[in-house]
């Protein structure tokens, strides 16, 4: 019974090459139409406001402040100009109470705008900020908002288990200003944007080849470099460097290409945002342990996997996180000690066998794999997009692409990242691939808000 279940979700969890194809098609097909401003379009591909990228030149001391991951941040950063570059920089994290996510807009406001005075106040001599001037921050905010220009923009919805009242439609950054005022806090916005855009002009800072980057953390996206004359609903004027920076929003790509297993229904369907970030469902480490519990639960109920008696603690939403699952997945041991450990403090099962346990492994290799080959057939749609997915026409060298990722996902889980770069390698196959170079831009979007906010400095003038 046990093999003929998990023969099951094998098979309604697996995606075979031809499949990832299509769903690169279909990702496609869905970004044209975002571009267009199709309401109906599954990935919404959000202008930024964003028309250069860094350049190496910014100078001068700027904050960051970076809401939406695991953890919040804020940032500050002395930058030296191109010799000097990042001259200094300190940062510090905070992790989100809880009730914050889901309590009121003023309280969440707040909470980060102290955050940030204290901070501001432990600036030392070493930082240096002009005679006169104000400082300014660079926001990150990695939640889909509608800009309506590079340091302003309403929030469409909240993703990621965040659900506030009352926010849906408000100007984050004026939301931001009123609590630093509220804290006595004399700093200007000067740049809102989201953690793919950071993450895009950090990894530029550093690589003049960057044109995309992904996020894989809690949630997931992607931002890329777009030809400003190929987004049919910009109606303002082409921006000098002929190019705009897209937020796809790729989390909400739905299409029938996706196939839904019953454990992706129930949870979407149990979820704050039921119908809603389909893909970023299946992929992302807000919901992969969640998954694999699901599966665990089904091999329990239907095959007593842990005996006659079904764990009660396994029946517990989200009782198995992301993290636990790495940790089980990268088990090596013999006895597979630390699944045994996992499978004891959260499913509550004292000595599981052996084979009950390289079943639990093998489950979370399914989920990670299935996670890791959509997330690479997305990055294929991009490439795609950008055409940057086979061999120039008619001979000549294929341009150096260079995308930078970050989030925790892509960061610690080996087995998840490695897996998405060998499916990118055979989407693409050799000799394109050899030309396409991923890599973990670690912390590149509070970097990188903070030199937006240098380009888009109230003073970038007088400079
Ligand atoms: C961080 C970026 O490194 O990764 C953030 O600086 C981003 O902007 C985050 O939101 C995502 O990671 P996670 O895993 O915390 O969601
Ligand atoms: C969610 C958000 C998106 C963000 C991503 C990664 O998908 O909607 O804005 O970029 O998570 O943090």
């Amino acid at each position: 019974k046990v093999g003929a279940v998990i023969e099951d979700v094998e098979r309604t969890l697996s995606t075979p090459t031809a499949l990832l194809r299509g769903i690169a098609d279909a990702m496609v097909t869905e970004m044209e139409r975002g571009l267009r401003g199709d309401i109906h379009a599954a990935v919404k591909m959000l202008i930024t406001y964003v028309d250069n990228l860094p350049t190496g030149n910014e100078q001068g001391l700027f904050y960051a402040l970076d809401l939406g991951g695991t953890n919040f941040r804020v940032l500050r950063v002395q930058l030296g100009g191109k010799e000097k570059r990042v001259v200094r920089q300190q940062y510090n994290e905070v992790s989100i109470p809880p009730h914050l996510m889901v309590g009121t807009s003023t309280e969440l406001f707040d909470f980060i705008a102290a955050a940030l005075s204290k901070f501001v106040e432990t600036e030392g001599d070493d930082f240096h900020l002009p005679k006169g001037r104000q400082r300014e921050l660079g926001f990150t905010f990695s939640f889909p908002v509608n800009q309506t220009s590079i340091s302003s923009g309403t929030l469409i919805k909240w993703t990621k288990g965040f659900s506030i009242n009352g926010a849906i439609g408000e100007d984050v950054v004026s939301e931001l200003s009123k609590a630093m005022e509220r804290q006595g806090l004399d700093m200007k916005v000067t740049a809102l944007v989201n953690d793919t855009v950071g993450t895009l002009a950090g990894g530029r800072y550093v690589d003049n080849d960057v044109v995309a980057a992904i996020i894989l953390g809690t949630g997931t996206n992607a931002a890329y470099v777009e030809h400003a004359n190929a987004i049919a609903k910009w109606t303002g004027l082409l921006p000098k460097s002929g190019n705009m920076v897209i937020n796809t929003e790729w989390g909400s790509f739905k299409s029938e290409k996706l196939p839904l297993s019953e454990f992706d229904k129930a949870m979407d369907f149990e979820s704050l945002n039921p119908g809603e970030q389909i893909y970023e469902k299946m992929i992302s480490g807000m919901y992969l342990g969640e998954i694999v519990r699901r599966i665990l639960l089904k091999l329990a109920h239907d095959a007593s996997l842990f005996g006659d008696v079904v764990p009660p603690k396994l029946e517990q939403p989200f009782v198995l996180r992301t993290p636990d699952m790495s940790a089980m997945h990268h088990d090596s041991s013999h006895d597979l000690n630390i699944v045994g450990v996992k499978l004891k403090d959260i499913v509550g099962v004292a000595d599981t066998s052996l084979e009950v346990r390289y079943i639990a492994r093998h489950i979370c290799d399914i989920v990670a794999e299935r996670a890791a080959r959509l997330a690479a057939a997305g990055i294929f749609g991009i490439l795609k997009k950008l055409g940057r997915d086979k061999l120039p026409r008619g001979g000549g060298k294929m341009p150096r692409t260079s995308i930078a990722l970050d989030g925790g996902l892509y960061e610690h889980y080996k087995k998840f990242s490695s897996c998405l770069e060998s499916t990118l390698t055979d989407l693409l196959g050799e000799d394109v691939s050899s030309s396409v170079v991923t890599k973990l831009a670690n912390d590149g979007s509070g970097i990188g808000a903070a030199l937006l906010a240098a380009s888009h400095s109230q003073y970038a003038e007088v400079d």
